[in-house]
């Protein structure tokens, strides 16, 4: 395929990797992306046209508009990167797995310390397209494509992790960026109960989540200009610390527009509710480090 338009969710890839362009032409981007462009191809002109117009229709700045429309996938960029790079060196025999990996492109952009095992897990159309789209670069570390879909055990993306090298007795470090939202609840849930199954003490895990109030919200805007990505959001929740705890880890929980991580890119106070339906509704998103204690 040209691009991974044909499927709505993969397309959501595409947007992420728009974004993660975009903020390259900031004065000071969270993370250097490289590859980004490359893979989101015609998006990232159709978000800056778009942007352009609002911009020219609010009296803003393009950098202003281009700072709110991107702040959270690069703020979620940067967390996840962070928490890689703090927790490799813990880790004697680094083994790594991004579930959903779409078009990030960490296997080829971060210093991975040597002998690092990285696994991608995404639909096969979205790993070919990353790949044909990349061409000659080379990852920094021992890179598996796997190809199976996170909804379906019986895909055999298990088995291929597990001959691929995966081992169960080994931290292994999961991110799950823009994933569980994407997911039907049995489905969410059965995918944290695996990740779980397959992970030793020591284990760590990234992930985002998105409030309940979110996901109602966006469903009720379907039609609305960032709708395309959101619409397709079915899992939501308000408490991913219990979440996780019934998986057996313990989360640290924070919020993009916390300071610490915000890298002053929300102001300080946030909208944080939305009317669905004449009721005002808590949304948001979570992002999630969490250490396997069990
Ligand atoms: C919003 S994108 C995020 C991609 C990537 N994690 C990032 O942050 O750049 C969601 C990704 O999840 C993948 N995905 C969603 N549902 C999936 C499923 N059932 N099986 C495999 N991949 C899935 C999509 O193909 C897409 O690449």
């Amino acid at each position: 395929m040209s691009s991974t338009s044909a499927d709505p969710i993969s397309y959501t890839a595409q947007i992420v990797a728009a974004k993660r362009a975009i903020e390259q032409s900031l004065p000071v981007p969270l993370f250097n992306d490289p590859y980004a462009a490359a893979l989101a191809g015609n998006e990232v002109e159709h978000l800056l046209s778009k942007w352009r117009e609002v911009a020219e229709r609010q009296g803003r700045s393009l950098e202003e508009v281009i700072v709110k429309r991107t702040r959270y996938i690069a703020i979620r960029t940067r967390f996840l990167d962070d928490l890689l790079l703090a927790t490799l060196p813990q880790l004697s025999k680094p083994q790594v797995v991004i579930l959903g990996s779409g078009l990030d492109t960490r296997a080829y952009r971060l210093p991975w310390p040597p002998a690092t095992n990285l696994y991608e897990v995404d639909m096969p159309g979205v790993l070919d397209y990353k790949a044909n789209a990349l061409g000659s670069i080379k990852p920094n570390c021992r890179h598996h494509m796997i190809a199976g879909d996170l909804e379906n055990f019986q895909t055999g993306w298990i088995a291929r992790l597990l001959e691929a090298g995966l081992r169960q007795e080994t931290p292994t470090i999961w991110i799950l960026e823009g994933v569980v939202m994407y997911l039907p609840e049995p489905s969410a849930h059965s995918l944290l109960r695996t990740v779980a199954a397959l992970s030793c003490f020591g284990s760590v895990l990234g992930m985002d989540a998105v409030k309940n109030g979110s996901i109602l919200a966006a469903q009720s805007a379907k039609n609305a200009d960032r709708g395309r990505v959101v619409r397709h959001w079915l899992f939501g929740c308000d408490e991913p610390q219990q979440l996780l705890k019934s998986y057996g880890w313990s989360a640290e929980v924070s919020q993009p527009q916390d300071v610490e991580i915000a890298h002053g890119r929300y102001p300080e106070s946030m909208p944080v509710t939305a009317e669905v339906g004449g009721h005002q509704q808590e949304r948001g998103v979570w992002l999630v480090k969490a250490r396997k204690d069990q």
